[in-house]
């Protein structure tokens, strides 16, 4: 083994999740690495960046529903405040969302979760067809009435993550760029992580922050493996010629034959349109059928789309966890922490992952909105499932 190289915080993972746990760690004053090949990258080089507690509620969710809104309060701050500390402009619109309907089905699926929203105290409005089209008039002429949601905005992922970098450079969080093979325990503690390269990182604590592969790591023992899975998001790039623009003014997304399409329109001309969502392991292929049903539902919803230049076609992963909500924070393993799971959130989290992960560290405990998304609320499951 080569030789040690010690920090009293470990994030394994580069995302945008570990980037801003390290960020906020070392804003407390802890000597951080993170352990990387290639730190910045991920999903967050996929994901289209809607802020979107309210349009994507699901039921079942309501517990994820007060974290998600925990974290879309502190966007403006946090966005302001990375945008000062590094200069990078983020892309954070706040330009709102609109949800519509195409069919009957789909106006009754959006009027449940109207009522939904409306019981869980959030701001959303239920507009007629031709009211969603005198906001958007590149709608569809077919839509039936939709939900407009002025709260739920958007910001570009690939700049959260490259400010990210930047700020954790500043901090003086150093980076290791290298695979994390194996978690060294020492002592029923965390002590650790040897890299594929043979370096052992040695570490006051480790955080686990590596998306969908957190559960892949060497040396975890079962009872905090965390059950994280991929599921596959293809995503397209388009753009929006000066010509044809404006050409949406905020978010629009549809439910359309059970399946969810959204497009984001982004002040410098680029459209994003996704996503599909599979359970097919850690394949990112891009395939004809996954870009035929983003097109062939985008189109339904806005024709005019088919004109514009299709710039870019990509999957990602969303770690996913049984319950759909992140796990966070401390583990049954002394030094251990996790910040993962977020699933179909990671972007809006990640505020509010940064301030949890932050203080779990200086504290070794949750603070009270975090409390419900423990890890340990899937200990005793683990240990009767085998290893991803
Ligand atoms: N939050 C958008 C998605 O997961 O596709």
């Amino acid at each position: 083994m080569s030789p040690t190289r010690t920090s009293d915080v470990l994030v394994v993972g580069g995302g945008i999740i570990g980037l801003v746990t390290a960020w906020r760690a070392a804003q407390r004053g802890f000597a951080t690495a993170v352990l990387d090949p290639a730190p910045g990258g991920g999903a967050a080089q996929v994901a289209a960046g809607m802020l979107a507690a309210v349009t994507e509620l699901h039921f079942g969710e309501q517990t994820l529903l007060g974290l998600n809104l925990a974290s879309a309060r502190r966007w403006p701050d946090f966005a302001a405040e990375l945008t000062d500390f590094t200069g990078h402009d983020l892309g954070y619109r706040r330009c709102g969302t609109l949800a519509v309907a195409l069919d009957a089905d789909d106006r009754a699926e959006l009027r449940e979760l109207h009522v939904f929203q409306r019981q869980s105290g959030l701001e959303s409005e239920w507009l007629s067809g031709r009211e969603c089209r005198r906001l958007e008039p590149m709608l569809a002429p077919g839509v039936r009435g939709g939900l407009r949601v002025d709260g739920d905005h958007q910001v570009d992922p690939r700049r959260v993550a490259a400010a990210l970098v930047t700020a954790c450079e500043r901090s003086g969080v150093v980076f290791h760029r290298e695979w994390a093979e194996r978690l060294e325990v020492a002592r029923e503690r965390a002590a650790g992580i040897v890299t594929r390269e043979g370096t052992a990182l040695a570490a006051g604590q480790v955080v686990l922050a590596a998306g969908s592969l957190s559960g892949r790591l060497a040396g975890l023992p079962p009872e905090v493996r965390p059950p994280v899975r991929p599921v596959k998001g293809q995503v397209l790039r388009l753009t929006v010629p000066p010509r044809y623009a404006p050409f949406l003014s905020r978010t629009v997304r549809a439910v359309v034959r059970g399946g969810h399409v959204y497009l984001v329109p982004r002040e410098n001309g680029e459209l994003v349109v996704g996503a599909t969502s599979e359970e097919l392991g850690w394949d990112t292929t891009v395939t004809a059928g996954g870009v035929y049903e983003l097109l062939r539902d985008a189109h339904e919803l806005v024709p005019g789309l088919t004109e514009l230049p299709l710039t870019e076609t990509l999957a990602g992963l969303r770690p996913a966890s049984p319950d759909n909500a992140p796990l966070l924070g401390p583990t049954g393993l002394d030094g251990l922490l996790l910040a993962t799971g977020h699933h179909r959130n990671g972007v809006l989290l990640t505020p509010v992952t940064g301030d949890v992960l932050a203080h779990a560290l200086a504290t070794g405990s949750l603070p009270d909105e975090a409390r419900p998304f423990t890890p340990r609320r899937f200990a005793a499951a683990a240990l009767t499932e085998q290893p991803v």
